[in-house]
C-alpha cells in the first residue's frame, strides 16, 4: 500500500487518487534510526510561509509513525513534493518538531482544513507530533559552510570505510581454507563470504546510497542559489546514478554469496569493490573541486 502511494505521487507529479483523492502529500524519505536504511513514507502537508509541516497521526493509531523516530534521531530528510507545472521537485530539509502552542495552533488549523485530523487526536492518548521542514537557507555563509565541511566529513568516513572493506575482503580471499580466487564449489552448502564482512559491505552500499540520495537532495537548493554549477551538478547527478548501479550490482553479489546453497565469485567482488573505489574517488575529487569553492566561500 505504501509503495503503492509512492509509485503513484511519483508518476502523476505529487498526485494520489482514491482515499487520498485532493489531500496534499509529500514524500519524506528518512534514515532509518536502527537501520541505517533510507525509509520513504507519504504524510499531509501544509504549507507556513517557507517551510512545511507535517503531521506524524499515523491516523490517530497508538504509536508515532516510524518516520517521526526516524528524523528526531537524524533530522536531515529529503521531501519531494508535486509542482504547479506537474513534476516533482526532491529537495533536502531539516526536521524541527514544533511544541506547545505552536505546535497546538497548527494542529488546530490543520483540524480546520481536514476534520479527520480531529478525529486522529480523538482517538488516541499520545499528542499527535507536528514537525516544521526547514530548507537551507543557503544565502547564510555559516550555513552553507556548514553544509561543505559535512559533506567534506562523509567523503572521509565512505574512503576510509571503502578501504577498510578492500582490506578485509583481500584478507578473506587470502586467507586458507577460503574460496580464494575463482568460483564457488557447485552445490557448496556454506556461505562463501562470512556474515560479519558481507554485513559490512551492505552496511557500506546502505550509507553510500543514502548519502547519494541526500546530495539529489540537497543539489536542487544549491543550483539555485550557484546557477553557475548547473553543469557541474547535472555532471555529479549522472554519476550518482552510474554509482547506483554498480552498487545494486555489488549488493546482488553479496547475496549470491552469502546464500544457504552460496554461489558467486569472491574475485569479482573484489574486482567490483576496486572498481568502485576508483570511480567513487573521482567522484568525490571532482564533486570537492566544483562544490567546496562556492560552499565554503573560497574563490576557485
Ligand atoms: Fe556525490
Ligand atoms: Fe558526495
Amino acid at each position: 500500500m505504501n509503495q503503492q502511494v509512492i509509485d503513484e505521487f511519483r508518476a502523476n507529479g505529487g498526485r494520489v487518487g482514491g482515499m487520498f483523492e485532493g489531500v496534499p502529500l509529500v514524500l519524506l524519505t528518512t534514515t532509518g534510526a536502527r537501520t541505517g536504511r533510507l525509509r520513504t513514507n507519504p504524510a499531509v502537508y501544509a504549507r507556513d510561509g517557507d517551510r512545511l509541516v507535517v503531521f506524524a497521526s499515523n491516523a490517530g493509531g497508538p504509536r508515532h509513525p516510524g518516520w517521526y523516530h526516524n528524523l528526531l534521531a537524524d533530522p536531515r530528510l529529503t521531501v519531494e513534493i508535486g509542482t504547479d507545472d506537474g513534476r516533482v521537485e526532491r529537495y533536502a530539509v531539516t526536521a524541527r518538531p514544533l511544541h506547545g502552542p505552536e505546535r497546538d495552533r497548527h494542529y488546530a488549523e490543520q483540524c480546520a482544513r481536514d476534520p479527520a485530523f480531529a478525529a486522529y487526536q480523538a482517538g488516541t492518548t499520545r499528542i499527535i507530533p507536528v514537525v516544521a521542514l526547514h530548507r537551507p537557507d543557503l544565502t547564510d555563509p555559516e550555513r552553507t559552510k556548514a553544509i561543505g565541511e559535512f559533506l567534506l566529513r562523509v567523503h572521509g568516513e565512505l574512503r576510509q570505510e571503502l578501504a577498510t572493506l578492500l582490506e578485509e575482503v583481500d584478507a578473506h580471499v587470502a586467507a586458507p581454507g577460503s574460496a580464494g580466487p575463482g568460483r564457488a564449489a557447485p552445490g557448496r552448502a556454506a556461505p562463501v563470504l562470512g556474515s560479519r564482512l558481507a554485513t559490512h559491505c551492505l552496511s557500506f552500499c546502505t550509507a553510500l546510497h543514502g548519502h547519494h540520495t541526500n546530495e539529489d537532495g540537497a543539489f536542487t537548493d544549491f543550483e539555485r542559489r550557484f546557477p553557475e554549477l548547473a553543469p557541474a551538478i547535472a555532471h555529479l547527478r549522472r554519476e550518482h546514478t552510474a554509482v547506483a548501479r554498480t552498487v545494486t550490482g555489488i549488493e546482488s553479489l553479496v547475496r549470491k554469496l552469502t546464500a544457504p546453497a552460496a554461489t558467486g565469485d569472491v574475485e569479482k567482488l573484489r574486482i567490483e569493490l576496486g572498481s568502485l573505489a576508483a570511480d567513487l574517488e573521482a567522484h568525490f575529487a571532482y564533486e570537492e573541486k566544483r562544490l567546496l569553492p562556492a560552499l565554503l566561500g573560497r574563490a576557485d
